[in-house]
């Protein structure tokens, strides 16, 4: 199968691979970006590395690179400021030096958590992300949003921090659970909702099929929109379709209902209340709940307005007494719009207290 590379120009310029089989490759590629490399740290979790740890070693010493590893238990909770820390004094310990890199073997938390360790250990080293979730590859592997979670919310620790190279390879998708993979598909489909029409009616007809094609499809728009507005100014605020109240619902569910679905909730909830401001030009609700039911995903979730409410004030996005909320005009053509505080509570109400 070809190799397929969607060049990045950031703050720093790097590929992303998305190929078949290149988790093999990974030390030819990394090599090929840092040909003096000696010396990398492989970070993952303890599902993710059982998997597929032996054969980033392999590949790395094949290509006379040396790796530690630092694994972590699985899931949101290692998204963590203590297991940050951790991470940090390992390195610390290890006299990792500048001219190490960090390798991000697995999902999104993984990808989060190395990225901000690199973006801060002796004041930002050179990061790697092997996205082994579908999430991770059509999203978080892409873009150098890195953080942890603090008590108050999601991600409300962090830095901008783009990797140096990407490496996906769709064969690591074959072990993700159903529910895991739709997480992913969730995500896609969100980039069709806010600017990609053609690519949300592909799914509708053909389901998520042609892998490949469509990660490409995902990451070149995530691309495009990151090269225009890389520290979230403006239009990358898109990306955040369904995830002021997506937010909400993992944070009341303590984590237990997923990233992706708890996004396809929010989405579904942002069409909602498109659809009663009257602010779309069709009605996209009833057909985006029916793709995302379709999919596996769930659209509804079970905590009261209110409870999702309190959990949205403590987000990140919060600014002085506004808020982004993402807003979709029609499937293909989403829109920022900012609301007060006071309207947010309206606003969950529409979305959850009918
Ligand atoms: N930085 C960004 O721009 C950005 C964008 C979107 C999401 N995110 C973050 O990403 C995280 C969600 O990512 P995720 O869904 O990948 O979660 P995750 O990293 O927790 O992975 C999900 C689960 O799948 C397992 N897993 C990973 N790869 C596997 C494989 N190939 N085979 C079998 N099991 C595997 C993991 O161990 C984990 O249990 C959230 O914290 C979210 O906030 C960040
Ligand atoms: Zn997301």
């Amino acid at each position: 199968m070809a190799e397929r590379v969607v060049r990045v120009n950031a703050s720093k310029s790097y590929d992303v691979i998305i190929s078949k089989g290149s988790i093999n490759k990974a030390g030819e590629y990394i090599k090929k970006v840092f040909p003096s490399l000696k010396n990398a740290v492989i970070v993952s979790d303890d599902n993710v590395f059982p998997l597929y740890g032996e054969a980033v070693k392999k590949t790395l010493n094949e290509n006379e690179i040396r790796a530690l590893e630092f694994v972590v238990p699985h899931g949101e909770k290692s998204k963590d400021i203590t297991v940050l820390s951790q991470l940090l004094e390992f390195l610390a310990e290890n006299k990792v030096d500048k001219k190490s890199v960090l390798l991000a073997l697995g999902g999104g938390v993984i990808g989060d958590l190395t990225g901000f360790a690199a973006s801060c250990y002796l004041r930002g080293i050179e990061f790697v992300q092997i996205p082994t979730t579908l999430l991770a590859a059509v999203d978080s592997s892409v873009g150098g949003k890195t953080a942890v979670n603090l008590k108050a919310g999601k991600n409300l620790a962090g830095a901008f921090w783009q990797p140096s190279l990407v490496i996906c390879d769709p064969e690591t998708f074959n072990t993700l659970s159903p529910s895991e993979l739709a997480n992913g598909i969730s995500e896609s489909v969100k980039y069709g909702i806010i600017c990609d029409r053609q690519l949300y009616e592909d799914i509708e007809t053909n389901g998520f099929t042609e892998i490949e094609k469509k990660i490409e499809r995902c990451v070149s728009i995530k691309r495009d929109i990151v090269e225009s507005d890389e520290f979230d100014k403006g239009k990358r605020k898109l990306l955040n379709l369904g995830h002021t109240f997506g937010h909400a619902i993992e944070k009341c569910s303590n984590f237990e209902i997923q990233h992706g679905a708890a996004v396809a909730i929010g989405m579904t909830a942002a069409a909602k209340v498109s659809e009663k401001l009257n602010l779309s030009e069709e009605k996209p609700h009833d057909r985006i709940k029916s793709l995302l039911e379709k999919l596996n995903l769930p659209t509804e979730c079970p905590y009261s307005y209110e409870e999702l409410y309190e959990a949205a004030l403590s987000d990140k996005k919060v600014e002085s007494d506004k808020i982004s909320l993402i807003l979709i005009r029609k499937i293909g053509d989403s829109f920022i719009y900012n609301v007060s505080i006071k309207e947010l509570k309206d606003i969950f109400y529409i979305a959850f207290g009918g």
